[in-house]
């Protein structure tokens, strides 16, 4: 037999631990912040771009871009992706690519320098790959367009 003072123990427990749970899975760290936030992600798509200046590939893709634009609008888009708190102001990734007829391998090729420029960074492996995964799901957006 349950008394009243039981069931309100358990009731009180069972709320308690949801609170918990729930406290515990809004204040885990966006993507971003686990990177290192700001420092780390300039660092990083610096890096991004002397890696596109000295591969000949890619360069020809950006050799009348502004790369000043660029390094803006690029970091913008990298912090919204791993949810960190900034406001992409750039195009979308279909007005910027369209035109540009960005093969598979091209795609394949600018992750592999950001791959390079995360090392570079010091990226743990694990973060990388969850950076990548943001941007899987743009291959449509970017290639063959
Ligand atoms: C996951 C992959 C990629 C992401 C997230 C991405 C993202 C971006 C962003 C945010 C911008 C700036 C947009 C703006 O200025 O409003 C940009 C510009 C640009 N991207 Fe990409 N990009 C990707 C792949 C590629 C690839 C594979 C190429 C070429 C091989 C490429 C070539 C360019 C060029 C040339 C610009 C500058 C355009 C201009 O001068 O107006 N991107 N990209």
């Amino acid at each position: 037999m349950h008394n009243c003072g039981e069931l309100f123990m358990r009731l009180l427990i069972v709320i308690l631990l949801f609170g918990l749970t729930t406290a515990c899975v809004t204040s885990s760290q966006s993507l971003y912040a686990e990177l290192g936030g700001e420092d780390k992600v300039d660092e990083v798509v610096e890096n991004f771009i002397t890696e596109i200046e000295f591969d000949p590939m890619m360069y020809d893709y950006f050799k009348d871009s502004d790369i000043g634009r660029f390094r803006e609008k690029f970091t913008e888009h990298f912090c919204m992706l791993t949810g960190g708190p900034c406001e992409y102001t750039g195009d979308t990734m279909e007005q910027v690519h369209t035109g540009m007829e960005i093969s598979e391998a091209n795609f394949n090729h600018a992750v592999d320098l950001l791959i390079s420029a995360m090392n570079k960074a010091n990226i743990p492996h694990r973060l990388q790959n969850r950076v990548l995964a943001t941007m899987a799901p743009l291959r449509g957006s970017i290639i063959y367009i």
